[in-house]
C-alpha cells in the first residue's frame, strides 16, 4: 500500500469522510447515479442471482440503488465513518475492508460475480495493480470487473511518480479540509498495461466534463486463462 493512499485514507479518517458525505447532501449527483445503476444492469443483464461487491463505497450510493433493486449486493469501505454512513442508508451487507491491505477471502469467504470500484482515483500504479489481482483472485471465472479512471488526456500538466504514475497532489475548491489529496490519472496504454493479463474488455467509453472524456469507464471480464 503505497505512502499516498495511506495519507488518502488519513485524509478521510480526519474530517474528509464527513465532509465528503455532506457534500453528496448538497449535490446529490441523482443522474449520475443512475447512469451507473443502467451500466451496472447492462453489464448483469439485470440477472439477481449474481454477488456484487462494491470495494471503496463511501456512503454506498450505488450499493444502495442496487440493494433496492433487489440485487445481492456488499458493499465496503476501510474509512469507520463511511461505514457507519452506509449502515445508516440501511445497506445490509457491510464489510471493512481496505483491498491493498485485508485478505479477501477472510473477509468475505465466497466469490464474486461483479466487483465494482468506482471513483477511486487516490491510487498509483503499484496500489491499482494490486487491487486488479485482488479483483482477479476474488472473482468467480467470467466474473466481471467495473471500474472507472480519471483521463490522464485531461491532466497534462501532471507530474510522474518513479513507478510511472501521472498525478498530483491538490485542494478541489469545494472542499473545506485544507489538506491536499492525491490524485493519479490513467492513459489508455497504463489501462491495457494494467489489465492485459488478466481481463478481457467487455465494454469502454468516456464520460464526465466538458467534453465527456474526464473519466475511462471500463466493464472487464476476467480471463479463464492466465495468458
Ligand atoms: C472518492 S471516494 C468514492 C466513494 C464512492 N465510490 C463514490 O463514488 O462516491 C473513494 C473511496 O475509496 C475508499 N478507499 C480508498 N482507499 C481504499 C482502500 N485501500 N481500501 C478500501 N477503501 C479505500 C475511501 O475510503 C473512499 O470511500
Amino acid at each position: 500500500m503505497s505512502e499516498h493512499n495511506i495519507k488518502t485514507i488519513n485524509m478521510y479518517n480526519n474530517g474528509g469522510a464527513i465532509e465528503y458525505i455532506k457534500h453528496s447532501e448538497i449535490d446529490p449527483e441523482t443522474d449520475k447515479w443512475d447512469r451507473l445503476f443502467k451500466y451496472v444492469e447492462n453489464s448483469l443483464k439485470k440477472d439477481k442471482t449474481k454477488i456484487i461487491i462494491e470495494f471503496g463505497s463511501g456512503k454506498g450510493e450505488i450499493a444502495i440503488k442496487l440493494q433496492n433493486a433487489g440485487y445481492d449486493v456488499i458493499s465496503s469501505d476501510t474509512v469507520d465513518v463511511f461505514l457507519d454512513e452506509e449502515e445508516k442508508q440501511g445497506i445490509k451487507q457491510i464489510k471493512k475492508y481496505n483491498f491493498l491491505v485485508d485478505n479477501f477471502n477472510e473477509v468475505f469467504d465466497l466469490k464474486a460475480d461483479l466487483i465494482i470500484s468506482w471513483r477511486n482515483p487516490h491510487l498509483d500504479m503499484d496500489d491499482m495493480k494490486k487491487l486488479f489481482n485482488v479483483v482477479y483472485d476474488a472473482l468467480t471465472d467470467n466474473g466481471l470487473f467495473i471500474i472507472n479512471f480519471q483521463n490522464a488526456e485531461v491532466h497534462p500538466d501532471a507530474k510522474i511518480l518513479p513507478n510511472g504514475t501521472k498525478y498530483e497532489y491538490k485542494i478541489l475548491p469545494d472542499k473545506k479540509t485544507k489538506e491536499e489529496r492525491f490524485y493519479a490519472y490513467y492513459s489508455k496504454e497504463d489501462i491495457e498495461q494494467l489489465r492485459k493479463d488478466l481481463f478481457d474488455i467487455e465494454e469502454y467509453h468516456n464520460e464526465g466534463g466538458k467534453e465527456a472524456k474526464n473519466w475511462h469507464v471500463l466493464t472487464l471480464k476476467k480471463n479463464r486463462i492466465l495468458h
